[in-house]
């Protein structure tokens, strides 16, 4: 039997300057989608693939995350006078229990490697899930949960992949494909952010990881690499081909959004919008009205 899966690491101190000035005082990942921070979306992810405790690897000016997952009892109360039941019911939705979330701060900027290495000892022994909530995925079956199913399967280390247009292999971690079989494909290299001429294929990582605790080790010799960062791919890339590990891509079944960029933060803040019952007649009806008018001023 594989052990199960239950523990998340968030790596969440970046500065978020792309969002600047917002994250002047707002962390990037408080910011909302509709009426949920970006980071509540990565939550019921892991909650719905069987995630018990949540780790934050953090830095300096993130206090306002922190309180967004304390209990509100002012709120509660307010809200409980005023028989606000559904509100009640959304605000408690987002609580949670003493013990299952952890902070630990990342003293230096060093890569995202560094950043999860920072997590080692809440982690020990255990394969762990990596969430960037920064890639925001709307799907039928969350996409940790579909990854999770499929690592039952392959076991070693899996991460989340998708066909990128060439021209945009800089931004990612790319998959040289061993063997493609479909939604899973066996791993035999991986570039972290290879020019289009350099790239072994257009089958770029995206911010969902399954790993082995032999990723720690790794990390630990502290190489740097791309950017001269230490990088997670490369402490995921020494596990190629090792008997008892292996790395998975995994196509997962859903809309990605890069909510790192102030246009795929847009685009998700509309197609969030359309998916709710109470916004999509309003919002497709000023959508429609906008299209119109723009191409008759054409
Ligand atoms: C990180 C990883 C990269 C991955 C990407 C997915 O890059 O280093 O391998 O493809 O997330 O979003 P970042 O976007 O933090 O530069």
């Amino acid at each position: 039997m594989r052990k199960k899966v239950t523990k998340a690491i968030f790596p969440v101190a970046g500065l978020g300057t792309r969002f600047l000035p917002a994250t002047k005082s707002v962390p990037k990942e408080i910011m909302t989608l509709v009426d949920r921070p970006l980071v509540q979306y990565a939550i019921d992810e892991c909650r719905a693939a069987g995630i018990k405790e949540f780790i934050f690897v953090t830095s300096r000016g993130k206090g306002a995350l922190e309180d967004y997952f304390d209990v509100a009892p002012t709120l509660e109360q307010e809200l409980q006078k005023k028989d606000k039941t559904e509100l009640l019911e959304i605000l408690k939705a987002t609580n949670m229990d003493s013990g299952e979330i952890a902070y630990i701060r990342q003293h230096k900027a060093l890569g995202l490697g560094h950043a999860i290495w920072c997590a080692r000892r809440l982690v020990g022994d255990e394969p762990f899930a990596v969430v960037l909530p920064d890639d925001v995925i709307a799907a039928e079956k969350p996409c940790l949960q579909q990854m999770v199913e499929a690592y039952e399967e392959t076991g070693g280390n899996m991460v989340a992949a998708m066909e990128v247009p060439t021209e945009k292999t800089k931004s990612y971690g790319v998959l040289d494909v061993d063997e493609d079989m479909g939604s899973i494909v066996k791993v035999k290299g991986m570039v972290e952010k290879p020019e289009p001429e350099d790239a072994p294929s257009n089958l770029a990582v995206i911010g969902r990881y399954i790993l082995s605790p032999q990723i720690f080790e790794n990390l630990n010799q502290k190489k740097t690499g791309a950017g001269g960062e230490i990088q997670l791919t490369d402490a995921i890339a020494e596990e190629i081909g090792k008997d008892d590990g292996g790395v998975y891509g995994f196509r997962f079944r859903g809309q990605r959004f890069d909510c790192g960029s102030k246009s795929g933060f847009l685009q998700a803040t509309v197609a969030f919008g359309l998916a709710r019952d109470e916004l999509r007649d309003d919002l497709e009806g000023y959508l429609t009205e906008l299209m119109a008018s723009r191409k008759a001023a054409e």
